[in-house]
């Protein structure tokens, strides 16, 4: 099994080392990640590792709802969770990113800028201006939502900048702002997976992309490197939302494993909860209790024992009763409801069952953080073997966004 070395950030050692190490660990450790306790109860490692599952099953609603949060805080556990806890740990660390604090201190946020997003948006400027080796450019921000990116940037590089997006009503109301504001800003209504962007990216100059979604900002980066664009600056976010159900790797040296990561498995990296409020949390929970709930019915009825995945629903179904959203999501699904059910029981089994999924998922939650830098890993090495100088880290705290890596990449 490879070990992190903990003395040593990840500037200091190989990077392909320590994509190597981590591909490893993860291939070794495939079950503890790959299987969902909401899918599969038991879940298969409870066998290999029963002392591990007795205590896990054994926690209180506070204790679990502490260590979700704060997973390496878990101390009591049998071995081999802190064994799994300390290499989750040492694969989950980035270096902050040098930043330029002085051009953004004395920043204001502009009105309609929501709080958490203007930090967002100052500190990924403050990345790109201590990295970009040119002050002045012409920007391209991609999938630029209102543009506030693009409009900060052009405002601290005295630069014009192209915000490409692909919803209409976003494209003039950041139009509209901009020209509020007197900058050099346009807007590019366009889909990035279906437009030929040739144009934009032979002005030259720097892309800049924050929180676009898996596939969006995979294709920038491809698209970026075809046009041997000078520099790039991506905090990605979304990574389960690919083209297809399985991930490709961008890399040679990812390609070459033998790590398959399916759609689902992605969607662990973006589970953590750090900042959400706690009436969504409340939400979340009751949805997940509810379809728990349904589910174990449905497999009771049916006598088939396995997990059905139903569609999202809207959030008004679940303001309601349980029994009203079994009903309204059996309609939709054509899904047939055991006949007198008793939804009281059902409800409850639900909300029991829960407390063991989540139990359970802390083990598969101490693999966030070391996945989602295994994606980032794999751009970086793609960027890398096309050329350019990358560096990686954290632009901003995880209370600002949990997706607050980023890459940036010049050549
Ligand atoms: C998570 S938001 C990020 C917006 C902005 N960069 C920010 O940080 O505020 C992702 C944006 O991508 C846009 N988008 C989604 N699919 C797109 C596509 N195919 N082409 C262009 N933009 C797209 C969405 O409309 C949305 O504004």
């Amino acid at each position: 099994m490879p070990q992190f070395d903990q003395t040593k950030t990840f500037d200091s050692i190989d990077r392909r080392e320590h994509f190597s190490n981590l591909s490893v660990w993860l291939q070794l450790l495939t079950p503890l990640w790959s299987q969902r306790p909401f899918v599969e109860l038991p879940v298969a490692w409870e066998k290999d590792y029963p002392a591990v599952a007795r205590v896990l099953r054994n926690l209180t609603q506070d204790q679990i709802d502490a260590y979700e949060s704060q997973p390496s805080d878990f101390t009591d556990m049998p071995e081999p969770f802190g064994q799994w806890a300390s290499q989750a740990l040492g694969y989950s660390s980035w270096p902050e990113l040098e930043t330029n604090r002085p051009a953004i201190d004395g920043l204001k946020r502009p009105r309609r800028v929501p709080g958490r997003k203007w930090e967002q948006v100052k500190h990924f400027t403050a990345a790109v201006i201590a990295h970009h080796p040119r002050k002045r450019s012409i920007w391209l921000d991609w999938c630029a939502g209102k543009g506030h990116l693009g409009r900060t940037l052009s405002e601290l590089t005295a630069s014009p900048v192209r915000c490409i997006e692909s919803d209409l009503r976003l494209c003039q109301q950041g139009g509209e702002l901009a020209d509020r504001a007197g900058l050099e800003v346009e807007f590019v209504n366009a889909d990035v997976l279906e437009t030929d962007l040739t144009d934009e990216f032979n002005v030259g100059g720097g892309v800049v992309a924050l929180h676009a979604c898996g596939q969006l900002h995979m294709q920038l980066i491809v698209q970026a490197v075809r046009h041997s664009i000078d520099f790039l600056a991506v905090a990605p976010c979304c990574y389960h939302r690919i083209a297809g159900q399985h991930y490709r790797p961008m890399s040679q040296a990812a390609q070459k494993l033998s790590l398959e990561f399916g759609k689902h498995h992605l969607r662990l990296v973006a589970f953590d909860e750090v900042v959400a409020t706690q009436g969504r949390k409340n939400i979340r929970r009751r949805e997940q209790a509810w379809r728990l709930g349904l589910d174990l019915m449905l497999r009771e009825a049916s006598g088939d024992d396995r997990y059905r995945s139903l569609g999202p629903v809207p959030r008004a179904w679940l303001t309601g009763s349980f029994e009203s959203f079994c009903h309204k999501l059996a309609e939709r699904e054509l899904l047939s409801m055991p006949t007198g059910f008793d939804a009281a029981k059902a409800e409850r089994d639900g909300w029991q069952r829960l407390v063991t999924v989540r139990a359970l998922g802390l083990v598969r939650g101490l693999f966030r953080r070391p996945l989602e830098s295994w994606l980032l890993l794999d751009r970086m090495l793609f960027l890398n073997e096309s050329g350019y100088r990358v560096a990686g880290g954290t632009f901003c705290a995880p209370e600002v966004t949990p997706r607050n890596l980023m890459i940036l990449a010049s050549r």
